[in-house]
């Protein structure tokens, strides 16, 4: 491994999930044209959330990421972005405030367009065509046609980025994150809920201390942190021909960056150590994921670890265990020895989503909002008994009002499903389900807090 890197040498590994292109020369014309347009991000920002990232890692911090299983091209708008920028606000602020620690807020957003499949061909009554790779690659309509992989979904999924993130960035600076406007974070449709009045409470009590300290004379107009927030883009960086036309030299570092996100990751199928994937992100300098599924050996972990972060550089490896409720104890606690036995600094965040997907009885792919909370409290919990930090949450969700996943506090059932189940891929949860993890979390964070406050047990008699 400690061979030249390139932006293209992981051309020369083997790759797994690579979409069958029937027009190579088409390929090759739309990653070069990609290759002369704009970064959608600097190299200075990535460095920013690393630096965040290193914070979560040491203890000092909680990361937040979520968003869509997969962004689609026909629900790209502003309300769709809006909505979930709101509840991520939401659940970064009951974060904030109920766990008390900061929150470093990531979206799967602005690029999480490729999807791995399980199989590449998908048969519906019998008829056999290539599987739905995300709309940056092909169409998920059930036709010949739609399912041949179209290099012009590239420049669509760029630009879809580019608009995106200009958005999001408009909502984090340009004062519709202001601390002030808590209040106008409800969601119309959360007024009924439990959630609701419990939210109500808390945007309450953060006024109060708003208007607390300006009675105090502090002029909170000063204070451009009430007033803003740093927001990140992240997704699942798959389609390595699109990364490398995106990937950059910083001119004040000399290093490469990938600029189509601020943090990308490597999926659990696309982790083996010799291949392609691997050999990308060893040579780019953003802050990394790496998903950690059952299959993964805690040998085969460190392996890769001194690979994607030889130099032990604090933020620059996340490593997102989605393992499921039933199976996360069996295998995170040996990950979490053998990384401390080897002094590796990384960030502990859990996909409680991944591992805990089911068929319904009515055959909708699902997932029980108390499997998810499960895993998570279990990955709290062993953090606890590790002496370890419990580093952040990893969701598939949206600001909509869809019915994907069972459970939560407004008990979503089986029948429900049918309602609005609009997922392209994955079941997401809901708004209300999200603002509902959120509180759950926090109150997790808070015992875990609580327990490093232990006094160790005093030898004097004070
Ligand atoms: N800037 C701080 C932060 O990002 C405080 C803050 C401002 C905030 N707006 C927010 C926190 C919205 C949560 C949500 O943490
Ligand atoms: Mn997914």
């Amino acid at each position: 491994m400690s061979e030249r890197w390139t932006p293209e040498s992981w051309r020369s590994k083997p790759v797994l999930q690579v979409p069958e292109y029937p027009d190579a020369k088409a390929l090759a014309d739309v990653e070069a044209q990609l290759a002369t347009f704009p970064p959608l991000v600097f190299a200075g920002e990535a460095r920013n959330l690393k630096k965040a990232l290193g914070r979560v890692a040491t203890g000092e911090a909680f990361l937040l990421q979520g968003g869509d299983c997969a962004e689609s091209f026909a629900e790209h708008g502003a309300n769709n972005i809006r909505d979930f920028f709101r509840v991520l606000l939401q659940m970064a602020v009951v974060l904030t405030y109920a766990g008390a620690v900061p929150v470093v807020k990531v979206g799967r957003i602005a690029g999480q367009f490729a999807k791995p499949r399980s199989s590449p061909t998908e048969t519906v009554n019998g008829v056999e065509l290539p599987s739905y790779r995300g709309d940056i690659v092909n169409d998920i309509a059930f036709t010949r046609e739609a399912r041949v992989p179209d290099p012009q979904r590239q420049l669509m999924a760029y630009r879809q980025s580019a608009a995106t993130l200009n958005l999001l960035r408009a909502f984090a600076t340009g004062g519709y994150a202001n601390l002030g406007s808590v209040h106008q974070w409800m969601l119309g449709f959360l007024k009924a809920s439990p959630q609701s009045r419990r939210y109500k409470e808390l945007a309450d009590r953060i006024s109060d201390a708003l208007n607390f300290m300006r009675a105090c004379g502090l002029d909170l107009e000063s204070h451009p942190e009430l007033r803003a927030t740093d927001f990140y883009t992240s997704h699942e960086a798959l389609l390595l021909g699109y990364e490398q036309a995106m990937t950059r030299v910083d001119s004040t570092t000399g290093d490469w960056y990938a600029t189509s996100g601020h943090m990308i990751w490597i999926g659990d199928r696309t982790r083996q150590l010799d291949h392609g994937h691997v050999e990308y992100f060893r040579g780019i300098k953003n802050p990394i994921g790496l998903k950690c599924g059952p299959s993964l050996k805690p040998d085969e972990l460190l392996k890769l670890i001194d690979v994607l972060n030889p130099d032990n550089e604090p933020g620059r490896l996340t490593l997102i265990g989605r393992f499921g409720s039933d199976k996360v104890g069996e295998h995170l606690p040996n990950m979490i020895r053998a990384v401390k036995r080897e002094g590796r600094v990384v960030v502990w965040s859990c996909d409680p989503m991944h591992g805990n997907t089911i068929t319904s009885t009515s055959g909708y792919k699902t997932r029980p909002f108390d499997r998810i909370l499960s895993e998570v409290k279990s990955f709290f919990a062993i953090h606890a008994a590790e002496g370890t930090h419990a580093g952040g949450v990893h969701l598939e969700m949206t600001g909509k009002d869809v019915t994907e996943c069972l459970g939560g506090a407004r008990a979503i059932t089986d029948e429900d499903l049918n309602d609005r189940y609009h997922t392209v891929c994955d079941p997401r949860l809901n708004a209300e389900q999200s603002i509902d993890m959120a509180f759950l979390v926090a109150e997790l964070l808070k015992q875990e807090r609580a327990g490093k406050a232990q006094p160790i047990p005093a030898a004097a008699g004070l």
